[in-house]
């Protein structure tokens, strides 16, 4: 049965501490650290790089579906006296952010979806989370990685940047395999999300690794076209992980969305507080 009891994200920031709040959600069996690149980038953002329930340094406490996973980041928000502030997700990050959409729209003043889907497992996907539950069960985490890594990145970036793939492969290995197993059963049970994706207000973003061979590009599309007024852009050579891969492309796409945010009147004129301020 999941709770609905929150869990006290570990939270890291980078960037202007003043700045627009930008919170990124990691991908699968991953933590804040796949953020590296977006956290020592000069967005003139506040940026946040939770790890998400049972991963990285937050705890597992009992189990959660992504809607619970919704309200810990909801709650860490809460926590940093952050009221309003722009969402990314990727790939299971961009579950929970599309969970958060849903349940806190108002909280919301951009939202950026990477290398993730709105639609929910297929039956074949539901068997293999299952499979991979008893594989992490039986071996531990390290199990997946073999599973994983030839997704996150492209076969040209997997052989120039050996390094890059063992810091990724020992962060999976370093994942609490409770924490693995809720999610893969979170990412299982998630529901359907595209008939919401109409009601998406705030301004979005979707980026996708060109070369993602597990959310691709075609997929991306339909989740851009689904949200009123997204905008889509495509990363050149990169893979599942594009803001790991290509950092320097992702950043530049994430940043014109940010400067475009900012370039918004702010809500009850000049002379309002930022928009991000709790109870602004
Ligand atoms: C991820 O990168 O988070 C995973 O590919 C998500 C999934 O397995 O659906």
């Amino acid at each position: 049965m999941a709770s609905r009891r929150t869990v006290p994200l570990a939270s890291f920031e980078g960037g202007d501490p003043d700045g627009v709040p930008l919170m990124l959600l990691h991908g699968f069996p991953l933590d804040h650290t796949s953020w590296a690149p977006q956290l020592a980038a000069d967005f003139g953002a506040r940026v946040i790089a939770p790890d998400l329930r049972g991963f990285g340094a937050s705890p597992f406490t009992e189990a959660a579906s992504i809607e619970g996973m919704a309200e810990d980041v909801l709650a860490l928000a809460d926590r940093l006296g952050v009221g309003r502030f722009v969402l990314g997700g990727l790939s299971m990050g961009g579950y929970v952010a599309l969970a958060v959409a849903r349940r806190a729209p108002e909280r919301l003043l951009g939202l950026v979806l990477a290398d993730t889907r709105a639609e929910a497992d297929a039956e074949e996907t539901r068997r293999k989370r299952d499979e991979h539950v008893a594989l992490v069960q039986a071996q531990g985490s390290q199990a997946l990685a073999d599973l994983v890594v030839p997704g996150f990145f492209t076969e040209a970036y997997r052989a120039a940047e050996p390094r890059e793939v063992r810091a990724v492969r020992t962060t999976i290995a370093g994942q609490s395999p409770q924490g693995v197993v809720n999610a893969l059963r979170a990412m299982r049970d998630r529901p359907d999300a595209t008939q919401g994706l109409g009601s998406i207000a705030c301004p979005s973003l979707v980026l996708v690794g060109e070369q993602d061979p597990l959310t691709p590009p075609q997929l991306a599309e339909r989740l851009a076209e689904g949200i009123p007024g997204a905008r889509l852009v495509v990363i050149p050579g990169a893979a599942h992980l594009s803001n790991l891969e290509q950092p320097e492309a992702f950043n530049e796409a994430l940043g014109v969305f940010l400067r475009g945010l900012s370039r918004a009147p702010p809500e009850g004129g000049a002379e309002a507080r930022p928009a991000w301020r709790q109870g602004g």
